[in-house]
């Protein structure tokens, strides 16, 4: 903590001596927990923005509170810094805001640092009441953006989604700390969806919902470094739920460990005709640690089992290969391929799974899937 601390404040201060920098104190920001630091931050983002040099925005230490803000391009450069030493604290009741803090239009940013809450407790509750409620906001979202980083961001209690990365190129999420309680509804960590070259490095998460999850249009996903849990571990999907989707492609998922989750690698999808696909997906190096299930291909995706379509999945998988996945399952159940009867699962490659339930070998279900096995498999392979 003191190291990065220490570094972001090195950095800053030989950012600061060469590069225009822009402190939201500077534009009337109060770090009272009170004021709506809305204004002075868009203004901070203005300018910073503005600039036709590297420009750097600052967020000293302190509480501030921001009911949203919407930081919008193209901007003048493509080589922004934000420095955020403080917190940025959402509204503590809920409005029809669908995105708290988002970033559109951007090119060439860096958030780094700093502690935002999103405040979704009155939301959860509205939620878990059953009351009719607003869609809830994501705390931060990048929309229609290329190349940005997110270092050491600390994500807490977001209403909806910590992170959403949506129509957006070049990516990098490292260093996040993510964290909203095991019980809070549909607070994934970080949403994938329409993006490409995204990486999520040496990251905590703890979620109610998926540690990350990937929609349609999720291609070139690197995840690496991850602990995740409680959540409901990394999903691709839910797929096919509306028709013809864009396919998921190359996904890499590696060294995650999972920890009292409710899945560990899943692949969802809804039980209807589609045309989209998942493939050339790599999962590799996982830990597994009294995980619900383990490894999870579920075509026929439809939670709360109300009005589920049952059909059969026009979302074809193919080519995902699990790679050294070892550890406890808290079910008996800890390899499930349960495939389209249209569109069987194929090219499916296990390699040095070893996963047990009780200390003892778990087991292995299959259906509609094709593929090999090698290496030592424990439970066997059922393919
Ligand atoms: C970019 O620079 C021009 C000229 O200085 C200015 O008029 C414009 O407002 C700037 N654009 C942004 C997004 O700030
Ligand atoms: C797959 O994605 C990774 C980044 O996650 C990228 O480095 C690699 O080039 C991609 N492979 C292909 C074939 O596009
Ligand atoms: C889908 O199947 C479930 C369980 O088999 C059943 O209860 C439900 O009525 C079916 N839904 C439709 C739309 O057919
Ligand atoms: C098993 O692997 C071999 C060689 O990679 C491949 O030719 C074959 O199609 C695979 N079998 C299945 C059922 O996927």
């Amino acid at each position: 903590m003191t190291t990065i601390f220490l570094t972001l404040s090195l950095f800053f201060l030989s950012i600061t001596r060469t590069l225009a920098s822009y402190n939201i104190i500077n534009y009337g920001a109060k770090p009272d927990g009170i004021t709506d630091t809305a204004k002075p931050l868009l203004s901070a983002w203005a300018a910073t923005c503005s600039s036709h040099q590297p420009a750097s925005m600052y967020i000293p230490a302190g509480t501030f509170f921001v009911s949203t803000a919407l930081f919008k391009g193209p901007c003048n450069n493509t080589n922004i810094r934000i420095f955020i030493s403080g917190t940025l604290i959402a509204p503590s009741s809920y409005s029809a805001t669908i995105q708290w803090l988002t970033f559109k239009y951007v090119q060439g940013v860096s958030i780094l640092g700093g502690t935002i809450d999103g405040r979704g407790q009155a939301y959860w509750a509205c939620k878990t009441s059953n009351r009719n409620c607003p869609s809830g906001a994501a705390s931060i979202a990048i929309d229609e953006s290329k190349d940005v980083l997110v270092s050491g961001l600390k994500s807490l209690n977001s209403e909806q989604f910590h992170m959403m990365i949506f129509s957006s190129q070049g990516i990098t999420v490292q260093g996040a700390k993510i964290s909203a309680p095991a019980n809070s509804p549909n607070t994934d960590g970080i949403h994938i969806q329409m993006s490409s070259d995204v990486t999520i490095t040496g990251s905590t998460i703890k979620t109610g919902d998926d540690c990350v999850s990937m929609g349609e249009g999720a291609t070139n996903v690197w995840i690496e470094q991850v602990n995740c849990g409680p959540g409901h571990g990394i999903s691709i999907g839910s797929l096919g739920e509306t028709p013809n989707e864009m396919g998921v492609q190359n996904i890499t998922v590696k060294n995650v460990i999972f920890t009292g989750t409710q899945n560990g690698v899943r692949i969802k999808t809804w039980g209807k005709p589609n045309t989209g696909f998942v493939k050339e997906v790599m999962f590799e190096s996982l830990t597994m640690n009294n995980v619900q299930n383990p490894i999870l291909v579920d075509q026929n995706y439809c939670p709360g089992n109300v009005d589920c379509p049952n059909k059969s999945s026009g979302i074809k998988i193919s080519q995902v290969m699990y790679n050294n996945v070892q550890g406890s399952s808290a079910t008996p159940v800890a390899v499930k391929f349960d495939c389209s009867p249209s569109n069987y699962c194929s090219g499916i490659g296990l390699q040095d799974i070893k996963l047990t339930y009780m200390n003892k070998p778990a087991q292995a279900y299959c259906k509609n899937a094709e593929g090999n096995a090698s290496g030592y498999i424990v439970p066997p392979s059922c393919l």
